[in-house]
């Protein structure tokens, strides 16, 4: 385990396994997370572990990795597939939680939530004033949301509270039925960032959305708009939003997620038109819970010969590589 996780996760697996877990402060190093990998049968990783060739080709014992994360861009899984090892992750229980932290921000965004906590705290509210801090309505607003996936699904459905015009965007459209009760209208990305009020990015990533929102893109939006990322934070060029930011070439943007985590791009922090979080979109005491349960479900299930349920790459579990894993050095579950 590369950090602690959730007591309820260690448990689970600690009854079944010997587990080893790095309580220190910081992420292992590529070296020591190199070093454990190759005297584990499973490695529980978290999204700030880089899982790369090298790693998975080191040794034969190693049989799984399981992200306690849905996201899974920090695993080489085609790398993985070819060296016999299963990766698994925890969709769909972090859903909801997520969803609302997009919502919540998009809230916080549009109504300078977090610029009136600084303003009051700063000892500047020195009277009521009839343009002080004046937002943007969401009410009746356009919603255009990228990706639209489980958690993408989860923001229609609260933006539709809201009464808000959806659009999306994705590379699967929906069927027609789902996208009625969605109430959500498809369109190319070209359309949805001109005319959103407030851009949502709910997509994976991926080689062809690293740095999906540049420069150009930001300029085709109105410049009353917002953007909300909590996805990843590569979909954004950063220096570029800061630009566009700094420019009011755009009104305001609400960040969850970073290029290069946990480092922020520094003219973003001097910009008052941004909200910053740490990466905490999944962040309920239930919600991490459940995802290092998951997690440990997950191993467990690989290590005991069955199918994980929530293998990302199933077709590893025919491959010869991956028997041969097995008939080496056994399983510890
Ligand atoms: C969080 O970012 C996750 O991918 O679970």
């Amino acid at each position: 385990m590369t950090r602690v996780i959730p007591q309820a996760g260690i448990d689970l697996l600690g009854r079944q396994a010997e587990v080893v877990v790095n309580d220190g402060d910081e992420p292992l190093s590529a070296e020591r997370l190199q070093e454990e990998a190759r005297r584990s049968d499973a490695v529980l990783t978290l999204l700030t572990d880089g899982v790369d060739a090298d790693l998975l080709r080191s040794g034969d014992r190693l049989k799984c990795i399981c992200n306690v994360a849905v996201g899974f861009d920090n695993i080489d899984v085609p790398a993985a597939t070819a060296a016999g090892i299963a990766v698994t992750n925890t969709p769909g229980v972090l859903t909801d939680t997520t969803a609302d932290f997009a919502f919540a921000l998009l809230m916080a965004i549009a109504r300078r939530v977090v610029e009136g906590d600084r303003y009051a705290r700063a000892g500047r509210y020195t009277g009521w004033g009839i343009q002080l801090l004046l937002g943007a309505d969401i009410t009746g607003a356009t919603l255009g949301i990228v990706g639209m996936g489980r958690i993408g699904q989860g923001m229609a459905k609260r933006a539709a509270g809201f009464d808000m015009t959806i659009l999306y965007s994705d590379e699967v459209r929906q069927p027609p039925e789902r996208e009625r009760e969605l109430n959500a209208r498809y369109v190319d990305l070209d359309e949805l960032f001109a005319v959103s009020d407030f851009v949502s990015l709910h997509t994976p990533l991926t080689p062809e959305t690293r740095h999906l929102v540049s420069w150009e893109r930001l300029n085709t939006m109105k410049p009353t708009a917002c953007i909300i990322n909590t996805s990843r934070g590569p979909v954004i060029n950063e220096p570029e939003l800061a630009r566009a930011l700094r420019e009011g070439r755009i009104a305001g943007a609400a960040l969850d997620v970073f290029e290069n985590e946990p480092a922020i791009y520094s003219d973003l922090l001097d910009l008052e038109n941004v909200i910053l979080t740490p990466h905490i979109a999944s962040a309920s005491v239930a919600t991490r819970t459940r995802m290092a349960t998951m997690a440990a479900e997950n191993c467990l299930a690989l290590l005991a010969g069955e199918r994980p349920p929530n293998i990302l790459n199933p077709e590893v579990l025919e491959s010869p590589q991956f028997r041969r894993r097995f008939e080496l050095t056994g399983a510890s579950a």
